[in-house]
């Protein structure tokens, strides 16, 4: 059977890849330390188990308007105004099954075939992906580690054509952890205005920030920008929720509605029980900084012992859950692997530790290491890497 053009031409999540072959090492009884899944550990709050229990109970099992049960938009609406004064009508929220089709929705609605959208790399590995397969064009902008990976404005506006139809733009930045700085966005907000482009601002970390950084909310900090900014975010990290599929996108009216009629044609709607147990979320004001300051501990642990490991140099991240470590170092010496690709196999291989190549990325040389799992198993991990790195030198 003949499968599509653009099918052929997405490459398959080699985070999940990973993360799949860590579990399946598992199954075979192997005790694999994976640092591979871009997912919190913990558990999802009781308050919002209860208010999923209680939904189903209610008989709360049917469709929803496609665009989200309204006291969901409500209080997404309340939740952007009340902590980053970012002014949305509820009719400007459309809740979708997480962050991933909020973005692709939004890409559907945006796109003409042959368009191009700027994504600064590295970058996430879905965002690339998902470009392609709504038929428009991503254009890589290089970010380097000596530049903190922020997007250098005269580099971005470089690769800017009349095609140029949308930015991506992702801060806390999942794979780097960086935090973009307001000078950084202030300029890419102007950027916009004077190529007339839309920026897309993946949000999905805004809780997780560290060391004193602040996350600018693009809309909430650039109210006259609004209406080129197309907002994505998500239930899944802030509130552990990344099963229950809950994300949202926020725009002005038209695009909004441009959102609602293309996911209701796709999805239908968002899982009508797991849109309630969301909005416990938010109505509950269930407090994510317990989680935050655990990471916090865990990120100063990861990456003092990344920096402890000979040819390896890691950045401290300042936000989400991810260290990710140079190991540049570490390649191309006589019967060593010679990519990061290699480098993670003989990982796998040798000390059975799951962790993400910078390829995924579009950053080889590097690798990303969630820390989205318990102090005694970032230690256990990092001594057996330790272990395996001496044996290959
Ligand atoms: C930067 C970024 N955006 C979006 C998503 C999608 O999240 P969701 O699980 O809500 O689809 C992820 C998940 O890993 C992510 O890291």
């Amino acid at each position: 059977m003949q499968r599509s053009s653009s099918v052929r031409a997405i490459t398959p999540s080699m985070t999940i890849g990973m993360d799949d072959r860590a579990r399946r090492l598992r199954r075979e009884g192997v005790d694999v330390i994976s640092f591979a899944a871009g997912e919190p550990d913990f558990d999802t709050p009781e308050i919002i188990k209860r208010a999923a229990i209680k939904a189903i109970q209610e008989g709360f099992t049917k469709y929803t308007s496609p665009a989200g049960i309204i006291e969901l938009r409500q209080a997404v609406a309340k939740h952007l105004r009340d902590t980053y004064g970012a002014a949305y009508a509820p009719e400007e929220i459309v809740i979708t099954a997480g962050g991933k089709p909020a973005l692709y929705f939004t890409l559907r609605a945006l796109c003409e075939p042959g368009d191009e959208v700027l994504v600064p790399v590295p970058a996430w590995v879905s965002y690339v992906e998902q470009v392609k397969l709504a038929g428009a064009r991503p254009v890589l902008v290089p970010t380097g580690a000596e530049e903190d990976f922020q997007p250098r404005v005269d580099r971005v506006a470089s690769l800017v054509t009349p095609r140029t139809r949308a930015m991506l733009i992702c801060s806390p930045h999942n794979p780097t952890g960086v935090v973009y700085t307001r000078e950084t966005l202030a300029g890419l907000i102007e950027l916009s205005r004077r190529r007339e482009f839309t920026l897309l601002s993946d949000e999905i970390y805004e809780s997780m920030v560290y060391d004193g950084a602040r996350h600018h909310c693009l809309p909430g900090a650039w109210p006259d920008a609004r209406d080129r900014i197309v907002l994505l975010n998500s239930m899944s990290k802030t509130y552990a929720m990344t099963g229950w599929r809950i994300g949202y996108a926020a725009a002005p009216r038209p695009m909004a509605e441009a959102l609602t009629d293309v996911q209701g044609h796709l999805a239908g709607n968002p899982n009508s029980i797991a849109q309630r147990a969301a909005l416990a979320a938010l109505q509950e004001g269930v407090d994510p900084s317990e989680m935050v300051a655990e990471y916090d501990q865990r990120r100063r642990t990861i990456v003092a012992r990344l920096n402890a490991l000979p040819g390896v140099r890691c950045a401290t991240p300042r936000g989400a859950f991810y260290a990710f470590p140079d190991v540049r170092g570490l390649l191309g010496r006589p019967g060593g692997p010679a990519t990061s690709v290699a480098l993670c196999e003989v990982l796998l291989e040798k000390a059975h530790v799951a962790v993400v190549p910078g390829e995924a990325f579009e950053g080889p040389g590097f690798l990303r290491f969630s820390y989205a799992t318990s102090l005694a198993r970032i230690e256990e991990g990092i001594d057996r890497i330790a272990r395996a790195l001496a044996a290959l030198s």
